[in-house]
């Protein structure tokens, strides 16, 4: 059996991916027991993932065994540390299909990629009266730091605007793309309403435009296949800390001639070539984005993380995630009380739910439920202009990953039926 995902643009095969097996790699999950003795139910991975015990032992054996500085050490440890560091880069590069792997420059997580964008490639060309178009879905990653921009450069912002269900209104893009923007910068999952955006028609639609191009992919490289060859997008920006991975590691990924063509972000040690009293010159493409020493452990274990979900298949990732949230669909849409918001279709859905309860505040839900060790996220998520759109100034989200299973929605609703009789 194929189910076919139109808007996600991706063919999915039947999912053979087993949670019950999947959970038993996360150690947290085990260890989380409540006084009552209930397992953790987690759905907060849209914020941060748990960890698998590969991605914990590649950093703890890369600290045990191979702790060095790299790139300038020319002893044995240092260039195995280097070639870990390196190897990584190669690994994150095939998972999101980039030609080159230097085109991957490691960063913190999102909010830096973006920042790095914005400080750089945007300083150099977008001047006075050009436009951004962004959306008015957008995580505060992709939004502040173009509101930043656009005020030093006397450039101008405009919005995509989304219709009743959080989907895009393409026509809309359109009348801005005719108004010829210098930058389109869009999230091809919303991480408030799980929306799956058409990213390559989008992408296509822009650069035909003129525009180049930035998907803020931190909520869809970890839940579905993406291929920036495939996109044809100019910058995609993600986080390890989503997908497996660790704290603190994040990828920009860039055109080659686009990173070449942009002055540093971050300057110091690393990131030179040669350096006099008076002036530097620049690192090679990706060391001149890469000031400092950078994180090595983290690296290797975003490389594992990827490497983790490689080996279940992103196909399979994205099938499970469908039927998780289809399922969560149904059995929330038939509580009272409770208000699902968001598309509401599996087909253009990944893993996230967000919903209102009727009279309770969202976090009071969410304080409830995490008396039932059901962890969700409540608050406006970044999104304070998204909330304002749809007229509310929080949501609770449930939001999922490879490791939870039907189990983990049972205990959710059993939960949300308790904070109906505690607030009857
Ligand atoms: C769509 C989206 N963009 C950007 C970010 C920022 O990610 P980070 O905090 O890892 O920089 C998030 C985090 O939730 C997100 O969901």
């Amino acid at each position: 059996m194929t189910i076919t995902l139109p808007a996600a643009e991706t063919t999915v095969a039947t999912p053979h991916l087993d949670p019950r097996h999947i959970r038993d790699d996360f150690p947290i999950l085990a260890s989380s027991v409540d006084a009552n003795g209930r397992p953790l139910t987690f759905l907060d991975s849209a914020a941060s993932s748990q960890k698998p015990e590969v991605v914990l032992a590649a950093m703890d054996d890369y600290y045990r065994t191979a702790n060095a500085n790299i790139h300038r050490g020319v002893y044995r440890l240092s260039e195995e540390a280097t070639g870990r560091y390196e190897r990584a880069r190669q690994t994150v590069a095939a998972f999101i299909g980039a030609p080159r792997a230097r085109e991957c420059i490691f960063v913190r997580n999102t909010t830096e990629a973006i920042n790095l964008v914005a400080m750089t490639w945007g300083r150099r060309n977008i001047g006075p009266d050009d436009l951004i178009v962004l959306t008015v879905m957008e995580h505060h990653a992709n939004l502040v730091p173009w509101q930043v921009l656009a005020e030093e450069r006397g450039a101008w912002l405009a919005f995509v605007r989304m219709t009743r269900d959080g989907r895009l209104d393409l026509d809309h893009l359109d009348g801005l793309l005719a108004e010829g923007p210098k930058l389109v910068a869009f999230s091809q999952v919303s991480n408030a309403l799980g929306t799956i955006h058409p990213a390559a028609e989008i992408t296509h639609r822009a650069k035909a435009a003129g525009a180049t191009v930035l998907i803020d992919a931190a909520q869809s490289v970890p839940h579905l296949p993406v291929d920036v060859a495939a996109l044809g997008c100019d910058f995609l920006a993600f986080s390890g800390h989503k997908m497996l991975g660790p704290m603190g590691s994040g990828v920009l990924w860039g055109q080659s001639d686009l990173l070449e063509s942009m002055p540093p972000f971050m300057t110091g040690g690393s990131m030179i070539r040669t350096v006099e009293l008076t002036g530097t010159t620049w690192a090679d493409v990706p060391a001149k984005f890469e000031a400092g020493t950078p994180a090595v452990a983290d690296a290797v274990g975003l490389g594992v993380a990827c490497d983790y979900l490689s080996a279940i298949g992103m196909d399979a990732v994205r099938a499970h995630e469908w039927a998780l949230v289809e399922l969560a669909i149904d059995r929330l849409s038939a509580m009272p009380g409770v208000t699902l918001l968001g598309p509401l279709r599996p087909d253009v859905q990944a893993g996230v739910l967000s919903f209102t309860v009727d009279g309770v505040h969202p976090h009071d839900v969410a304080a409830i439920l995490d008396e039932h060790n059901v962890a969700v996220r409540a608050g406006h998520h970044c999104c304070q202009p998204l909330m304002r759109e749809l007229g509310l100034v929080a949501t609770t989200r449930a939001s999922f990953s490879v490791y939870n299973d039907e189990s983990d929605i049972d205990r959710l609703v059993e939960a949300l039926e308790r904070v109906r009789v505690v607030f009857a």
